[in-house]
């Protein structure tokens, strides 16, 4: 498959999920304050990466992605909450997301956390009500999101991010908080793909290792980002890590070194991914798009 055709397949299914992703906002019976609040996030733009990688996983187990379509919503819906919260005075105190101001900036500190409340919580009520997926599956996804973003999860890789300020980790620690501060919801993106396309135990076994490295290689080019990434196309504000002494690959080994650390993450999820017995071929392409973004 050539580069083009790749792209046009990563623009419909980021298409997809922005024509959908705002009904399920804009269908709420709430004050207009919170629609406002929680649509202006979600419509700020963001590379969908989550739900894309879970669509493509259902494609490369030759299944139709529609049936992944609510639970590609709902986790873009948490990890956009996330956003939101990490962004706050008291967390990271950042002005710019996603080419515009921080949620808090428009709507001030209390209906921003609302707004954030108001994404995370939907997004359980978005896959129980899907009509695409059997009941099994729903409980099981509602599960494992539960467990991915939540204290196991997400939430702790933010208090672990937030402990390690101002100390000087080894790899291996930082790498534990990557896990669950990144990695779980992408990790949870690519099971959930595999889980609805019907994929097997040892499918799942090759697919979680794929998700751990590509989770870590995504997060250090994040931190790469930080500290040399161009701010007018990231759209949020460079130097943020270094200005709130979070530990980071370049802060421990530095830009090279974090630089070499990527390559060796994306060998491996490679590795894993083609040992899973799937048409690898796109998430392949996938794995080097995340890497290779400079926002
Ligand atoms: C940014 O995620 C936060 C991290 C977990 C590193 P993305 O880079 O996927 O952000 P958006 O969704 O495109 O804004
Ligand atoms: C945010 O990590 C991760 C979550 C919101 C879970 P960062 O704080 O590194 O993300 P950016 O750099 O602000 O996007
Ligand atoms: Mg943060
Ligand atoms: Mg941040
Ligand atoms: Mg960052």
């Amino acid at each position: 498959m050539n580069s083009e055709t790749f792209v046009e397949l990563l623009e419909n299914k980021k298409n997809l999920i922005d024509d959908v992703l705002p009904q399920k906002v804009e269908m709420l019976d709430a004050h207009s304050s919170l629609k406002e609040a929680m649509l202006y996030s979600i419509l700020a733009g963001g590379k969908r990466l989550r739900p894309t990688l879970l669509l493509m996983t259902i494609e490369a187990f030759g299944e139709k992605v529609e049936s992944g379509i609510d639970a590609a919503c709902a986790v873009e819906m948490i990890h956009t909450y996330s956003l939101i919260h990490d962004d706050l005075p008291s967390m990271d105190d950042d002005d710019f997301r996603r080419g515009s101001p921080t949620n808090h900036k428009i709507y001030g500190e209390a209906l921003a956390i609302l707004a954030g409340d108001g994404l995370l919580t939907h997004a359980f009520r978005i896959i129980s009500e899907s009509t695409m997926l059997d009941s099994d599956t729903k409980m099981d996804l509602i599960n494992r999101l539960s467990k991915a973003a939540g204290p196991e999860g997400m939430v702790d890789g933010q208090v672990a991010d937030m402990e390690a300020e101002g100390k000087r980790l080894s790899l291996e620690a930082l790498e534990a908080i990557h896990r669950k501060k990144t990695g779980a919801l992408l990790g949870f993106s690519i099971y959930a793909g595999a889980r609805i396309a019907g994929g097997s135990e040892e499918q799942q076994h090759h697919l979680t290792q794929f998700a751990h490295h590509l989770g870590l290689a995504f997060q250090i080019q994040d931190d790469i980002l930080d500290v040399e990434g161009d701010e007018a196309k990231m759209g949020k504000p460079i130097g943020s890590d270094e200005q709130n002494n979070k530990s980071t690959y370049p802060h421990l080994l530095t830009l090279s070194g974090a630089k070499e650390q990527l390559m060796i993450e994306v060998a491996e999820a490679k590795k894993h991914l083609f040992e899973a017995g799937i048409n690898h071929e796109w998430l392949e392409h996938f794995t080097d798009y995340m890497i290779s973004r400079d926002h």
